[in-house]
């Protein structure tokens, strides 16, 4: 007999049934509770309402743990690629040999993108973020390919459109930045890997100087992995509830970017780095900070601090504050910032603030530093989530198509003015 769970209203009682996941969660499912009781349910901010079942990622927020379609973080951040990791989220399965070279070709085919565009970053002025660049250029991309506006047209045209973006993306955000710079922009070379053809774009010059460091190469296809999935967090909600209008994958990309721009999103590792460059001008008090961060009277939080499903320690910061230690000696770089960082995190972990609410370091925390460690620029550390982050929100809409889920419509609940009577303008 499977578990159900009851609820009594109005002196009756109703059974929900309940649903389990392969890792033993368990949901109540209430699709049939408003026809059965005229209630809905109401969790502002979904902190305890699952969207979706989903067999992409899982996280478990107590244990620290995170896996991409079963496999650890640990050992994918370490052992693959970037591209194979993609993969993975997208198609279920890590790759054979033959199955990731033709996925890489298809993608190394198809990183140009049309020459119109490049009249578009000219219109941007020079100190346009490149994440309000990236989600219109995203968006645009549907203009030159209007077969991809059917998202349901097949699976070779839903893997072209896939492929497509996955290619140019990395193209569109090293030219955002070329044209904040005023920089000519560099093509991709497709003798070059994922990670080094990004960096070449962002660094290189026509003089042709620059050659990626394999350390940097190795870093970002790290950094890339880390960010790549994360389940039913707010940029990827955001792609699904868009892509259920089946609006296109453009579409719906363009809008995860725009989510994932806000400090609160991936917009906190740019936030996490002008915080400790405030601190670092403020003379470097981590007390000071820490207290602003627990006064409620004040509006400063702690960026890279706390997050909405990690209540012991978010894994992928515990792999990055590593990589800072190993990326910054390999450079021999030395940045106060690291310092000031690892001063913060003690004196957090320590307070009973931050003890009560569980609040540890997150994935944004660190990745600033090294970001910043291999010349990314702040204002650029977004666009470097986004760009990990793709493979994973094509994942979750391409799961979303396919288990045919509805059109995203939640309910409300109303409290606004009763019914009242129109009166004229000149009686009111
Ligand atoms: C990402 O969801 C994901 O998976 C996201 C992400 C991904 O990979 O997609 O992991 C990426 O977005 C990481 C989070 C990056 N954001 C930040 O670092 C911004 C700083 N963090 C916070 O704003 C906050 O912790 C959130 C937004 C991350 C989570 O917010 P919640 O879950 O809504 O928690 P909350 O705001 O209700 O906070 C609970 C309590 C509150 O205090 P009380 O009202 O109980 O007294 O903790 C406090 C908050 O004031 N709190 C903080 C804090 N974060 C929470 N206090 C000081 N500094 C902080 N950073």
């Amino acid at each position: 007999m499977s578990e159900t769970a009851k609820i009594e209203l109005g002196g009756e009682t109703f059974e929900l049934p309940v649903i389990e996941g392969t890792e033993n969660e368990k949901a109540i499912d209430i699709k049939s509770l408003r026809g059965l009781t005229g209630y809905i349910t109401l969790d502002t901010g979904f902190k305890n309402t699952g969207s979706t079942t989903s067999s992409i990622t899982y996280l478990d927020g107590e244990n620290g743990i995170l896996r991409y379609r079963g496999y650890p973080i640990e050992q994918l951040a370490e052992r693959a690629s970037f591209l194979e990791v993609a993969y993975l989220l997208i198609y279920g399965e890590l790759p054979t040999q033959l199955q990731l070279d033709e996925f890489t070709n298809s993608i190394t085919q198809h990183t140009l993108v049309h020459e119109d565009m490049k009249q578009f970053f000219e219109a941007y002025p020079a100190k346009a973020h490149p994440m309000g660049v990236l989600a219109s250029m995203v968006c645009s991309l549907s203009t030159f390919y209007p077969e991809s506006l059917d998202p349901n047209r097949g699976e070779d045209a839903k893997n072209l459109t896939i492929h497509r973006l996955i290619a140019k993306l990395p193209t569109l955000a090293a030219w955002s930045y070329k044209n904040a710079m005023r920089h000519p922009f560099m093509y991709p070379r497709n003798d070059m890997d994922y990670c080094a053809n990004f960096l070449n774009m962002m660094f290189a010059m026509p003089t042709g100087e620059y050659e990626p460091d394999p350390v940097v190469v190795t870093a970002l296809n790290k950094l890339l992995i880390l960010h790549a999935d994360h389940e039913q967090n707010c940029s990827a909600s955001t792609v699904r509830i868009v892509g259920s209008s089946h609006a296109n994958l453009y579409a719906s990309i363009s809008a995860g970017i725009a989510a994932l721009w806000g400090p609160l999103h991936g917009g906190a590792n740019q936030a996490v780095i002008e915080m400790l460059q405030k601190i670092a001008e403020d003379g470097g008090d981590v007390d000071k900070w820490v207290a602003k961060a627990k006064d409620k009277d004040d509006p400063f939080r702690l960026m890279g601090f706390g997050h909405r499903v990690y209540k012991n320690f978010d894994p992928r910061a515990t792999i990055i504050k590593k990589a800072c230690d190993e990326v910054l000696a390999k450079l021999g770089v030395d940045d106060p910032m690291l310092d000031i960082a690892k001063r913060l995190e003690q004196v957090a972990l320590e307070d009973e603030y931050f003890k009560e609410r569980n609040l540890y370091p997150n994935v944004d925390f660190y990745s600033g530093i090294i970001y910043k460690a291999i010349g990314i620029p702040t204002e650029m550390f977004t666009v470097m989530f986004a760009l990990g982050r793709l493979p994973g929100w094509i994942a979750q809409w391409k799961e979303m198509l396919e288990n045919g889920d509805p059109i995203g419509r939640p309910r409300q609940i109303y409290t606004g003015a009763n019914e009242r009577e129109y009166v004229n303008i000149a009686n009111r």
